[in-house]
């Protein structure tokens, strides 16, 4: 071969396998890997899938959670959030997650109904290499890569002491208490039980609601028929409190006692404040916003704490205008 046709054919073999390289590598980029390793990589152009696993959709601090989720993530072209909603049922929040994990989704969300069931399905989605951010109620163990949420304990031993002080350190109180499968419920109910300690506070009724309004009004009212002199409701969350609220007003008995919740979302508990419906409520923030920042950071391979816990606030009639105030 003369040379100059020999040079020609290097040209053309060297731009060839440029060619292919080129090629090849356009193809990757778009398809969806779903390793976790490979966070760091963050390539450009790459469409991340975040499987966000909601345990319902019924009150309206869950649906406020979802959009707080939906308009974080809105800001970032590079994060789609796919949603479930397993509408209160444990069995079929457990197959969401199984079913995020076999779509190898990028991360996982996971708000869960109840701690126990949950715990393993998540355990499998991190062996799959998935990371895990879980929302709100916990978990058992610590097989997960963050959790997010607000100190329950906290808040119930600040309600527990607020509701001390208002009833002047004695009183008949009624405890209508969120799911106790649930670790909210459970912290909200012994941080109430030590803030109220060595007071002459009586626990005169007290039952699970399971955060749902329409349980708790029932409850009440079993309440209200026992118990001719009730001070004070304190409900786990802001429906419950409300649901006892209209018990006693069904009965003509609503002015007789102060009702007290927690969660404190704008159109809800802070709300109900401003009518003088509850005395007090405690906000319960979502996490969703946080919880995309630290999705990100996941996501791009960078270290996050295994644990952040988010602040509350406390809402009465005398500092609602003013935007509450923090509890420390
Ligand atoms: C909504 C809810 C909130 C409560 C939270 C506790 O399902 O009941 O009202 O603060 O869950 O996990």
């Amino acid at each position: 071969m003369h040379r100059p046709q020999k040079f020609m054919l290097l040209v053309l073999s060297v731009g060839l396998a440029a060619l292919g390289g080129f090629l090849a590598g356009c193809g990757k980029a778009p398809s969806s890997s779903s390793s976790a390793d490979e966070g760091s990589a963050r390539p450009a152009g790459k469409v991340f899938v975040i499987g966000m696993s909601q345990c319902n959709l019924g009150e309206p601090w869950r649906v406020q959670m979802n959009a707080d989720i939906a308009a974080a993530a809105r800001q970032h072209p590079d994060l789609k959030v796919v949603f479930k909603d397993a509408q209160n049922d444990t069995l079929q929040q457990r197959a969401h997650v199984e079913e995020f994990v076999s779509a190898k989704v990028d991360l996982l969300i996971v708000s869960p109904k109840e701690a126990a069931p949950l715990t393993e399905p998540v355990a499998r989605a991190m062996d799959a290499g998935i990371p895990v951010i879980v929302l709100d109620r916990r978990l058992l163990g610590d097989k997960f890569t963050c959790f997010i949420g607000a100190d329950n304990k906290k808040i119930g031993h600040a309600a527990g002491e607020w509701i001390k002080q208002t009833l002047g350190g004695k009183g008949n109180v009624v405890e209508l208490e969120g799911l106790m499968t649930s670790t909210p419920g459970q912290d909200r109910h012994s941080g109430f039980r030590e803030g109220i300690a060595g007071s002459q506070i009586n626990v005169i009724f007290e039952a699970d609601m399971k955060w749902l309004e329409p349980d708790a009004r029932k409850e009440m009212e079993s309440a209200l028929s026992r118990f001719p002199k009730i001070d004070l409701v304190y409900a786990h969350n802001d429906p419950g409190a409300h649901g006892a609220y209209l018990a006693a007003q069904a009965a003509g008995r609503e002015k007789e006692m102060k009702f007290v919740g927690i969660d404190a979302l704008p159109q809800e508990g802070v709300a109900y404040v401003s009518q003088g419906i509850l005395s007090a409520t405690f906000q319960y923030p979502t996490g969703g916003a946080e919880a995309i920042t630290t999705a990100l950071k996941i996501l791009a391979g960078e270290k996050v704490p295994q644990e952040i816990t988010l602040g509350s606030r406390l809402f009465t009639k005398d500092n609602v205008a003013q935007g509450g105030q923090a509890l420390n």
